[in-house]
């Protein structure tokens, strides 16, 4: 079965690795793993579960990104290339639409962890300033 590495990274604290299978959402595997996020709804309708991606990591991301890469390759600019938020509707299956978040929140990396599955290795930051910088939930 199909797993990804995914690194929790509280701001400006530790960071936790998991690994998260096909069919498990990011916050079920970090349960399983005994890592304490938040969540409340599961849903997708509170926003408390929200993360950031920061970065795609390891060989896989080279794997399920050719299309990009092909893309990318005609632009020189590698610091744009790595400041430019990554859409998390690119990196994550959903199993429910995410109603808490905004189509541009999630094209800024925002992405829910209750409802998220990667489909590449990762870095996620989490915790109270995550949840912070996003307004609240319409739903909630
Ligand atoms: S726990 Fe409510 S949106 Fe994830």
């Amino acid at each position: 079965m199909t797993s990804h590495d995914v690194t929790l990274e509280w701001t400006g604290g530790p960071s936790r690795t998991i690994e998260v299978a096909a069919d498990e959402t990011v916050l079920e595997a970090a349960q399983r793993a005994g890592v304490r996020l938040p969540y409340d709804c599961r849903k997708g309708t509170c926003i408390t579960c929200v993360g950031r991606l920061l970065a795609l990591d390891g060989g896989g991301a080279d794997a399920d990104t050719d299309a990009e890469a092909d893309s990318d390759a005609d632009t020189d600019e590698d610091e744009d290339e790595t400041d430019r938020p990554l859409d998390a509707a690119d990196w994550f299956t959903y199993r429910r639409p995410p109603q808490a978040l905004t189509e541009s929140e999630g094209a800024e990396g925002y992405v829910l962890l209750c409802i998220a599955s990667p489909r590449t290795d990762c870095r996620i930051e989490v915790g109270p300033r995550v949840r912070a910088a996003v307004g609240d939930s319409p739903w909630a």
